[in-house]
């Protein structure tokens, strides 16, 4: 028997794979970086490492949060920790929220463990949940982080979601009191500068702003329901390069991760070129996982390190801080974009 929370869990799967768009309709079309015919380096002075709290990362990527809560699921994620560890990348799990109500569901998460005993894992959960809770879903996985979600645009949608957004004095204790670093992310609406802004007077350190462009929440929700849907929120939300272009009106900023619409490598490099320090992705790695099998996921995903250090190359990066150095150029929707909202 599967709860009902179980259920929606798979129907989140099942939906991304429905919903998932072979052609790119990211915002990353909107940014190009300038080729430079004299890059003076070879790939062998690629260097893509990076830190997260202390701890080395061969490439600033994540393998973002999207599943566990039923049996299904739990395979996923044993996956996904198998795809972590044999290409070193951090992952993190979706939200565990399911387990902390229905205790017979804590398997599909700790799972990841048995598979990246080592490996740098997020642990996910809303906002809204206390500390208590917050330090549950970390021991739950002996998590090296965790991400809190703010998804108000989703529970908006869901008939059956919260009503009820006083989130910042929770947040706030759990930024304070617990012993790992804490991510606040969303989940495929963007963040604006304001947001941020509120979220650093708190104490918070890294987000996730995980904009418009990829697996859409609107679309998953409202297919969910069975009759009032809210289809004209379809375009709502930053898209992430707007997101990221909004990060520009900060005089300090948190560390920032960008998801949403990350498809290539060329995608992530454009997103470390805005300001990103690290990019995680969730739909496209799912798409792989559904619609091959693991061996030819890994081949993909493997590939797709290897292009990430071509596109270094070919842009004469050495460094991720090199990277930040591009030439951009926008399209005139984008650059309307920020020229609205006073970003230069
Ligand atoms: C997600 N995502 C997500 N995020 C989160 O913080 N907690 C969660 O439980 C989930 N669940 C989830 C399920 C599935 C099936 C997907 C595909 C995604 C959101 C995810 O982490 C990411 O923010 C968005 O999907 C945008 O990135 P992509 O998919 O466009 O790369």
């Amino acid at each position: 028997m599967t709860s009902k929370q179980s259920h929606r869990k798979d129907e989140h799967v099942s939906l991304a794979e429905k919903f998932y768009q072979t052609e790119s309709n990211s915002s990353f079309d909107q940014v190009r970086i300038l080729h430079q015919s004299l890059p003076e380096m070879a790939l062998s002075d690629v260097d893509a490492t990076t830190r997260f709290n202390g701890k080395s990362m061969p490439f600033p990527v994540l393998i973002e949060a999207m599943t566990g809560g039923s049996p299904r699921t739990g395979q996923l994620n044993a996956q996904l920790a198998q795809l972590a560890t044999q290409t070193n990348l951090p992952m993190a799990v979706g939200s565990q929220s399911v387990a902390l109500k229905e205790p017979d569901q804590t398997a599909s998460f700790e799972v990841v463990r048995q598979f990246d005993p080592d490996g740098l894992i997020f642990a996910n959960v809303g906002a809204g949940h206390s500390f208590e809770d917050a330090k549950r879903v970390v021991e739950m996985i002996h998590a090296d982080a965790l991400q809190l979600h703010i998804n108000v645009a989703q529970e908006i949608i869901m008939p059956e979601g919260d009503r009820d957004f006083y989130w910042l004095d929770q947040l706030a204790e759990i930024v304070a009191k617990l012993n790992v670093p804490v991510v606040i992310k969303e989940v495929g609406f963007g963040m604006t500068a304001k947001t941020v802004q509120k979220l650093m007077a708190i104490g918070v350190e890294y987000i996730d702003l995980s904009g418009r462009g990829g697996t859409s929440f609107a679309q998953i929700e409202n297919f969910r329901r069975s009759q009032k849907e809210m289809n004209y929120l379809s375009e709502w939300g930053l898209t992430t390069v707007e997101a990221l272009l909004e990060m520009r009106k900060l005089a300090s900023r948190p560390q920032i991760f960008a998801s949403g619409g990350i498809k290539t490598p060329l995608d992530a490099i454009k997103a470390l070129a805005l300001g990103a320090d690290y990019v995680g992705m969730a739909g496209e790695i799912l798409h792989h996982l559904i619609s091959t099998d693991y061996e030819a996921t890994l081949a993909w995903l493997t590939d797709w390190l290897g292009d990430f250090k071509l596109l270094m190359l070919l842009t004469g990066s050495k460094t991720l801080q090199d990277l930040r150095k591009q030439s951009l150029v926008f399209s005139p929707e984008l650059a309307s974009f920020a020229e609205q909202r006073f970003i230069s």
